[in-house]
């Protein structure tokens, strides 16, 4: 397994994912600051990674702390508001946060800081391990649906299924969401080939899930985000499986961009189009996708290429790096609980209720 993030003894320890698969470069730190700069620059990504790679940021912040106790509430109040202001899209982020807030307002009366710091370090392990426990229930309750909901195709044949951008380890901490449901299925014997979408500008899917797939042996092609609609048209895809960095109450799905199109070329040929994700992901206190903030991002990601100019550095440029799937073209949402099929809104309440 791949360690795309670890922290052990006051150590947040990451492989710098912005040189893969060129180059496996492993960063230690034990600043606070640094480790944000991680999140910020996409050196750690995907939206489960970023939620606990926040929570050992938080960790490490309490680490720095240097004051009394009566000062620290105010250095803590303005340390989250430091890690929250890190990437706005992936919902992760502020759960984790919101976990490690958890933590502080129960204990912080009662404690020493010492003692305190040691309940949010168990807490953020703990964040990181159930996203990897997450990981292996989503792909559990993924392949089930796909041989519910593609049981006439196996009959006689294998799948071939489209991803976008990377959802696996590198994007998860454990098998992954969306490659999580691939890999157990692959291994299962129901896959014939992946289909990876590059991702640009960042090609995350080019360079992450490429690098992840052929360590595992699992067949597959790489093609250009806009391929997608011609190799449906051509029966080259049986269904598309996603990760997510927000979901709305109603179903609605932010992710990298470049996902909405696949979505309306599935749903144009007949084609299922999952979301796997699981609950840390879904904002259900917001009632629909327009609701989500979309990261905006440097022009130069678009206008360079690995620091190559392939524009003029005045060509004006909108850099959106999610858009927003409808809930309306999403055949299902596979998450750790179950995978929720048809009333969105009803469904994802139900996942909050115990
Ligand atoms: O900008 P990134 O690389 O953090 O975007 C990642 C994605 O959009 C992933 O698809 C999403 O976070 C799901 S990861 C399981």
């Amino acid at each position: 397994m791949i360690d795309a993030i670890s922290f052990s003894s006051g150590t947040f320890r990451y492989l710098d994912q912005r040189f893969l698969p060129l180059k496996e470069l492993h960063i230690e730190t034990r600043d606070y600051k640094e480790a944000i700069e991680a999140i910020k620059t996409l050196a750690v990504r995907g939206a489960p990674l970023i939620g606990a790679s926040a929570a050992y940021t938080v960790v490490l912040g309490l680490n720095a702390y240097q004051g009394e106790k009566a000062d620290f509430p105010a250095y803590f109040e303005r340390l989250i508001a430091e890690v929250n202001a890190s990437r706005p899209t992936a919902v992760n982020l502020f759960f984790a946060t919101k976990k490690m807030q958890a933590v502080y307002d129960a204990n912080f009366e009662a404690d020493s800081l010492e003692t305190l710091f040691a309940k949010m370090t168990d807490e953020a392990q703990k964040i990181y391990s159930d996203e990897v426990d997450n990981c292996d229930r989503i792909a559990r309750h993924g392949v089930e649906q796909l041989k519910r909901d593609l049981a006439g195709v196996l009959k006689t044949r294998k799948l071939n299924v489209l991803t976008h951008c990377n959802t696996g380890t590198l994007a998860c901490c454990g098998i992954g969401t969306a490659l999580g449901v691939i890999r157990l299925a692959w291994q299962e014997g129901l896959i014939e080939r992946v289909i990876s979408s590059e991702s640009r500008p960042l090609l995350q899917g080019l360079r992450l899930t490429a690098w992840e797939l052929e360590h595992d042996g699992i067949p597959f092609v790489s093609i250009s985000d806009s391929s997608s609609a011609i190799l449906m048209q051509r029966g080259m895809i049986d269904f598309a499986v996603v990760g997510a960095d927000r979901i709305t109450a109603n179903g609605d799905t932010a992710n990298k961009i470049g996902t909405y199109a696949h979505a309306i070329s599935a749903n144009h040929h007949c084609i299922p189009f999952y979301i796997a994700a699981p609950v840390s992901t879904i904002d259900i206190t917001l009632s629909e996708g327009s609701q989500i903030p979309i990261e905006e991002r440097n022009a130069d990601e678009l206008r360079t290429i690995f620091g190559t100019q392939v524009a003029t550095p005045t060509t004006p440029v909108v850099n959106y790096a999610f858009d927003v799937t409808p809930g309306t073209l999403i055949r299902g949402i596979i998450t750790e609980k179950k995978a929720v099929v048809g009333d969105y809104v009803k469904g994802l309440a139900e996942l909050f209720e115990n």
